[in-house]
């Protein structure tokens, strides 16, 4: 990752934007991935520089690890009546602010805290903007390991190709990765999902399933980073 790359200054540019929409004392869902990183930074530069204070609500370890390092006082969603704002990053994103998120395997709890924050921000470089989810991105599910087999038919009778999330030396190699409530990820390719909303509710609808990678209709503010600057896309 080098600030030298376009795609990483379009990302830094829109976690920048997103900070400064969040006003000193706020309580924060700290987003997962390589977006979410630059925002988490940038909170830190905040409480170093300027003196705010903040409270994170990390989304996964790996941006609990982060905020620690950058001196941001954290608690979870068991200690909070509220989260003030939440920043994270997506897969896709269609015109309706519609997304795909759980590539890094986070998705239960980025989705319980994005979904709780009064104002959901997702940053993104111009790269996740489809006309319609599913383009390229595979839907993750998170799914409890006794329910693997069952869960991959479920998928299938919805018309999705699942495909078991293993480790980088591939099938035969190495083995399921394990995600932070020791479950099992499944991702899901779709020819495009018509209906977001939808299939949410189809795929948690499947036993065993945790939770899903959709994400309909719970993003306030989308800030798309790119040569040109920053662009703010809302709900018209
Ligand atoms: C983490 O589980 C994901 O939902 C990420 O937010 C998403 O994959 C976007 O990641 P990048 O910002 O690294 O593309």
């Amino acid at each position: 990752m080098s600030l030298a790359d376009p795609q990483e200054q379009a990302k830094q540019q829109a976690a920048i934007e997103a900070v400064r929409l969040i006003p000193d004392g706020a309580v924060v869902g700290l987003g997962t991935g390589s977006t979410a990183y630059y925002a988490i930074l940038e909170l830190g530069r905040r409480v170093r520089e300027e003196g705010a204070s903040f409270t994170g609500v990390p989304t996964s370890y790996s941006a609990e690890a982060l905020a620690r390092r950058n001196n941001i006082p954290l608690t979870s969603l068991r200690n909070v009546d509220r989260v003030d704002v939440a920043v994270d990053g997506a897969d896709e994103i269609d015109p309706h602010l519609d997304l795909i998120k759980g590539y890094g395997g986070a998705l239960t709890l980025e989705k319980m805290v994005d979904s709780y924050a009064d104002c959901f921000v997702v940053i993104a470089d111009e790269s996740k903007l489809v006309d319609r989810l599913g383009h390229s991105a595979w839907v993750p599910l998170e799914v409890l390991p006794s329910a693997m087999y069952t869960v991959e038919k479920g998928i299938i009778r919805l018309g999705g190709t699942p495909r078991l999330r293993v480790g980088p030396g591939g099938p035969g190699h190495d083995g399921p990765i394990i995600t932070e409530h020791e479950n099992m990820l499944v991702d899901v390719r779709f020819e495009g999902i018509e209906d977001p909303w939808e299939m949410e509710r189809s795929l948690n609808a499947i036993p065993g399933v945790v939770e899903n990678g959709v994400f309909p209709r719970m993003a306030h503010i989308v800030l798309i980073g790119s040569a040109a600057g920053v662009r703010r896309l809302t709900h018209q």
